[in-house]
């Protein structure tokens, strides 16, 4: 069964790329998109695309949440898992809540997993924390509660926090024992894994065929569907079996380790899988990875990838986790599926910095259960070494990401008026030249083409001004994408410095904002404030939103702690043209700013048009010195009060947070308190801050807090 899913030609874009505007449409899209497929596999038991395909679409919302914080607002999807509860059955609360994995598609991608866990706890190079390497079953996951070794309750992961109550279900499956043995402890929530052996899969669609019943999509699905069933009766024909991987809730654990647990579980009489193995080396990670992916067709039963744990559970405790899933665990994906079709056309489209990407227009095709109709060919000197041609066929593959990329053509299929690709030395947006320039410290041509069109190209234009109200920039709230493309195409903003004179411009003209559609009086007002906001603003992000090549937010901060003031900066980028220059010293003595920076500073303080920009922004806002944020943690020095119960961290992590980030942790409000983070069902001390009135934040907004300054 497949859906299609038109993959936007934004998707082409790596995430690097997205200009504010785009990563905010395009996070709309995928939450909705992962919304409505979470429904299809949770509640419906019916999903439209492949585990891998979803996987992508997921990993690429959060990359653009890591690029955007802003984007992982209160409700975002990234910090829920699963889908909530159908009506149906009987809710249960997670007492600790059920999360998900972080996933990695490639080797290094699970070496620089290892170098995180090592940099977070800080340990050097040569230790590596030992770690479990473990199928990743292809089930539905459940929790299932033990009191003094009695079987009292089992439930769904649902959304995370909530899930349905199962437990009937739970009792009729075999593999799952209603006693314990041995020495048990008082209370024992296991989780794992649900699943069908394909056996016997396949007897349940036959069986379903003969009498016209729903037939199965796949093993999952029919294990999802088999115990989430109104009638036990129904779940007690169906051989589920069961994996136990991990726990909720636990009075005492059985061991200190990951490993031990599991162990544990087993002597309990718990069915756990007998191809986990302890890794003390990354190498032997990868090493388990092939060994387990050499098995997988023959296990009988359905496998998508392999889970890594740090097996020391005082080390998990101090990782902790971020948003829906552990820092101390991954799960290594197998790779992703091809298919072939054909190049239609090849389309060009222009970024922000004037890069000209080539995206491959598709002839529709099905990979891996998702149509796709566009695919990155990444740059000009890709399409040569690939020679890659329009109307040639071509093989797609879909990767670590959502980004369909073409992998080569298949000669045999090669039209015989196919001709090379010329890539446009042209702009597509502005008819400007579009060059390579030549990188000064490798002397290498750049892999990108660029327009050098600057402000006249509407493209580049148009960019440009998304990024310098983004939120990182200057912030501009009711400025958003569509609203800076609507003004740019009727000429009220072309260039950053219009923003500020807009309201006077307005003011006078015949055609007021207010009266237009899709605009109030209210809307116009809001928007005037907004922009009057901030006439002030801090020297980094004034810098930040010139969008300067390669000048990112932290080059910025060097900038503006350096010079002090923009006309400071531009007076030496302008005299730095000459390399011999004491400018040119001056520039790329600065901590972290390289000749490459340097460079792209000069050349844009060069154009005129860029210093009229500045010089015309100086007479609209005031600059303000470097933000005092940006020095040190935003926390330093505050007294923090936790109250109510965390559910993602423990009081303990959280505390070590705190003071981490140079923050004094007390345990009783009063009026030196300066923030109060309140988990679930606080009650007096939350009462008594807002008394007070002391700043109050809840949980997740204080690990972004935390993250963000870490
Ligand atoms: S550990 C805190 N181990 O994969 C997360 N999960 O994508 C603990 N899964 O929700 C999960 N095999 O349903 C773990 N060996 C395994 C697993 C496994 C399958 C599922 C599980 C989880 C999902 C995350």
């Amino acid at each position: 069964m497949s859906k299609s899913v038109s993959v936007p030609a934004l998707r082409a874009k790596s995430v690097d790329e997205l200009s504010e505007a785009e990563a905010r449409g395009e996070h709309a899209t995928l939450d909705d998109e992962i919304a409505e497929h979470d429904l299809r596999y949770h509640q419906e038991d019916r999903p439209t695309i492949s585990d891998a395909d979803y996987d992508k679409l997921r990993r690429r919302f959060e990359e653009i949440e890591a690029r955007f914080p802003a984007l992982a607002g209160e409700g975002s999807r990234s910090r829920r898992v699963g889908a909530p509860p159908s009506e149906k059955f009987a809710k249960i609360r997670h007492r600790v809540p059920m999360l998900s994995l972080g996933n990695a598609f490639a080797d290094e991608e699970v070496l620089e997993f290892v170098a995180r866990v090592r940099r977070f706890l800080d340990l050097d190079a040569e230790s590596t924390p030992a770690f479990t390497a473990e199928p990743k079953i292809d089930g539905l996951s459940c929790a299932i509660r033990y009191e003094r070794g009695k079987l009292t309750r089992a439930a769904t992961r649902g959304d995370g926090e909530v899930g349905e109550d199962v437990t009937a279900n739970v009792r009729t499956i075999r593999a799952i024992p209603e006693k314990l043995n041995g020495d048990v402890p008082e209370v024992l929530e296991v989780r794992g894994e649900v699943y069908l052996r394909h056996a016997d899969f396949a007897r349940i669609n036959e069986r379903q065929a003969e009498r016209g019943k729903q037939i199965f999509a796949n093993p999952r699905n029919a294990a999802a569907g088999s115990l989430r069933q109104l009638d036990p009766a129904v779940t007690a024909r169906r051989p589920l079996q069961f994996f136990a991987y991990s726990w909720g809730e636990v009075s005492a654990l059985p061991a200190t380790t990951q490993a031990g647990v599991v162990e544990a579980f087993a002597r309990l009489g718990l069915p756990t899988n007998k191809m986990m193995r302890l890794c003390r080396t990354p190498e032997e990670m990868l090493d388990q990875y092939r060994v387990i992916e050499a098995q997988r067709s023959s296990l009988g039963y359905d496998i998508d990838g392999v889970v890594y744990k740090v097996d020391d559970l005082a080390l998990q405790r101090r990782l902790g986790f971020v948003s829906r899933s552990p820092r101390w665990a991954l799960a290594h994906k197998f790779p992703a599926e091809k298919a072939t079709t054909i190049i239609e056309a090849i389309e060009i489209q222009v970024g922000r910095t004037g890069s000209l990407t080539p995206v491959a227009k598709l002839r529709p095709v099905t990979v891996g259960g998702v149509v796709v109709s566009n695919a990155t060919l990444h740059n000009e000197d890709e399409i040569q070494r690939k020679d890659i041609r329009i109307g040639d066929t071509v093989t797609v593959q879909r990767a670590g990401d959502v980004i369909p990329q073409v992998l080569g053509f298949i000669e045999a299929k090669r039209p015989n008026a196919a001709v090379p690709y010329e890539f446009p030395k042209l702009c597509p947006a502005c008819g400007s030249h579009a060059v390579r320039e030549i990188n000064p410290r490798s002397g290498k041509e750049d892999v990108v083409r660029r327009c050098t069109g600057g402000l006249i190209c509407p493209a580049q234009a148009v960019e440009r001004l998304r990024h310098f109200v983004s939120r990182n920039a200057f912030d501009i709230e009711g400025l958003g994408a569509e609203r800076i493309e609507l003004f740019y195409k009727e000429g009220l903003i072309a260039r950053p410095q219009d923003i500020f004179t807009l309201e006077d411009r307005d003011r006078r003209s015949s055609h007021r904002l207010m009266e237009r559609e899709g605009f109030g009086e209210t809307s116009a007002r809001n928007l005037f404030a907004a922009i009057a906001e901030r006439r002030e603003i801090p020297l980094n992000r004034f810098i930040y939103a010139l969008g300067i090549r390669h000048v990112g937010e932290a080059t910025a901060k060097e900038l503006a702690r350096h010079f002090g003031s923009a006309q400071a900066l531009q007076q030496t980028a302008m005299a730095a043209q000459d390399q011999t220059s004491e400018s040119w010293s001056d520039l790329t003595s600065i901590e972290g700013i390289g000749e490459v920076v340097a460079e792209a500073l000069v050349d844009f303080f060069a154009e005129p048009h860029n210093c009229e920009i500045v010089e015309e922004l100086l007479k609209q806002v005031e600059v303000l010195a470097l933000e005092a944020a940006a020095e040190s943690s935003a926390v330093s020095g505050k007294t923090i009060v936790f109250t109510g119960s965390l559910e993602k961290i423990t009081r303990e992590e959280a505390k070590a947070m705190a003071e981490r980030l140079g923050a004094k942790v007390a345990g009783s409000v009063s009026k030196k308190t300066d923030l109060v983070v309140a988990g679930a069902s606080a009650g007096s001390k939350l009462a008594k801050a807002r008394e007070l009135g002391i700043e109050t934040i809840d949980e997740d907004a204080w690990l972004k807090l935390a993250q963000g300054s870490e």
